[in-house]
């Protein structure tokens, strides 16, 4: 929904906060504040706002060799060289997460800033350094620090030996893991391993767009899957074997979960199909109490597989002892929400719609938008609300009375636009959304904007923005704006409700508070 601008600003702003109460107003019940305890945070990820690419003998990722190679470069002609810089800029972004008065900032740590050559041979002082100081000043700042050890920054030397396709990988993740728990454990309570495996494997190989640019739809989605289980669940295990005790902290993955409905109800058994193919084969190795792939995901693959003249799945299997490796292995479920899909048969001579839920090659399947869906600038996210409220229910339903962590939920929109209107409307439908999944009983404890501030939003360059704050891309300060969301996520963090007074957005843009 957009809101009208009225005449001037401030009326404008009214007009939008009424007509948002009012919007609440059918569904909303003053029972619906955030309880204690609940968390507010924001997000962002260390390729899309460091920059730095190469400063202070910063080995080379996956995505500087892609942004840097000769087809890409007439992309946008955009990299992630300087990004929000904020590599340099950083107390910009503490600043931004203090005005805001968020509980948490999470933020990822590139690999081979760290370790240059990806391997533990070589440490770089300025890399550790600079997240050193991001912890230090955060927790002076009252924030605390979310880190997630990768958010798809492979060094460009461990993917020439195969990357995620090669399970010489668990062990290289569980050595890059311990390092860092090494240096920020004594600081850092809550751990993300690893930021959405269904893109790092399905989105990547079934394109070939995303770094390396490999397309290799039939086996690079399952051997990276079964990689990314694994190698999840190295570094969840040397956290509790090597750290837990000193430090008490929590670990888990960050999944991205697309909800999926049936386009008719003769789609049903397909939806639930298409869910355990894109979440459950993320989720259920960990969650769930047999452990494994979900059964009804290694059915079809078996089958399909067998159609094709393969002796055996191309879902690899696990051996019993990879099960109970990986089984268990998260002290919360952390994930990743933006948007639904509906989900029915393919017709014939159709091709099956491969976007995000990627198996639906092998489900032979089609993806559709909700009816009368709308969209920020990017047209593969309709927004559609109580999709998050019926996936966080399934969560629970699948999984059990497990605690869950939304780490990220934005939207995008294009352009100049400190009035975002429609992202205050998104955030706060979405927040509804999951507020009444919490009266239903599902055990959320925290909830994480993408993004921060704007940022390199991959393949969609920086004219697609997900800010609660506006970056000036073309300063070289690379300064920092609040937008309306901003305001509001201030006052929702602050009132601990959806509805509050009219004047705290007023008296925050007036800079008093
Ligand atoms: C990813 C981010 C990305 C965001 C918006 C998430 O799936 O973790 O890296 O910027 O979506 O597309």
């Amino acid at each position: 929904m957009r809101l009208q601008r009225i005449v001037g600003e401030d009326r404008a702003i009214r007009t939008n906060i009424y007509l948002r109460n009012a919007l609440l107003g059918t569904a909303w019940s003053s029972r619906l504040e955030f309880p204690p305890g609940f968390q507010f945070g924001a997000a962002t990820s260390s390729y899309q706002i460091e920059g730095g690419w190469d400063a202070d003998g910063k080995g080379p990722s996956i995505w500087d060799r892609l942004f840097h190679s000769a087809a890409n470069s007439g992309y946008f002609n955009q990299t992630g060289d300087v990004a929000a810089d904020s590599y340099h800029q950083w107390r910009q972004d503490v600043k931004a997460a203090a005005d805001m008065g968020l509980d948490f900032y999470r933020f990822s740590i590139s690999w081979p800033r760290i370790l240059p050559t990806g391997r533990t041979n070589v440490v770089s002082p300025a890399g550790v350094r600079y997240y050193s100081q991001l912890i230090d000043v955060l927790l002076a700042a009252g924030i605390k620090p979310v880190v997630t050890l990768y958010h798809f920054e492979l060094p460009v030397t461990i993917q020439d030996l195969g990357g995620w396709t090669n399970p010489l990988i668990v062990d290289l993740f569980g050595e890059y893991a311990r390092l860092v728990y090494s240096l920020y454990a004594d600081r850092v309570d809550t751990w993300i391993t690893i930021n959405e495996g269904i893109v790092i494997c399905d989105l990547t190989y079934n394109f070939g767009q995303f770094a390396p640019q490999i397309k290799e739809p039939t086996f690079a989605p399952f051997l990276c899957n079964k990689h990314v289980m694994l190698a999840h669940a190295k570094a969840y295990r040397i956290y509790d074997e090597e750290f837990r005790a000193k430090c008490g902290g929590k670990v888990s993955i960050a999944n991205n979960l697309l909800w999926v409905e049936p386009v008719t109800p003769d789609d049903l058994e397909l939806a639930e199909l298409g869910r355990q193919h894109s979440i459950g084969r993320f989720s259920h190795p960990i969650f769930s109490k047999e452990g494994g792939w979900p059964p009804t995901t290694e059915k079809l693959m078996r089958a399909v597989s067998r159609r094709e003249g393969y002796s055996q799945s191309r879902l690899p299997a696990f051996t019993d002892e990879e099960k109970k490796f990986v089984q268990g292995t998260a002290d919360f479920f952390s994930l990743n929400h933006y948007t639904t899909s509906m989900i029915r048969p393919a017709r014939a001579g159709e091709a099956p719609g491969t976007w995000f839920i990627n198996g639906s090659a092998e489900l032979n399947a089609v993806l559709e938008h909700p009816p009368g869906s709308t969209y920020g600038a990017l047209d593969i996210m309709p927004i559609y609300p109580p999709g998050f409220r019926r996936l966080l229910n399934w969560v629970r339903q699948q999984y059990g009375d497990v605690e869950v962590f939304v780490s990220e939920n934005g939207l995008a929109t294009s352009g100049t636009n400190l009035e975002d209107h429609i992202r205050v409307d998104y955030l706060t439908r979405y927040m509804e959304q999951v507020l009444l999944a919490m009266e239903d009983g599902v055990r959320v404890t925290g909830y994480t904007v993408w993004s921060l501030i704007d940022n390199f939003e991959w393949f969609d360059g920086y004219n697609t923005k997900f800010g609660l704050y506006e970056v000036d891309f073309e300063d070289p300060a690379r300064s920092r704006r609040p937008r309306l969301s901003a305001h509001h996520y201030a006052c929702v963090i602050k009132h601990r409700r959806l509805k509050y007074p009219e004047s705290c957005v007023q008296e925050r843009r007036n800079g008093r508070r």
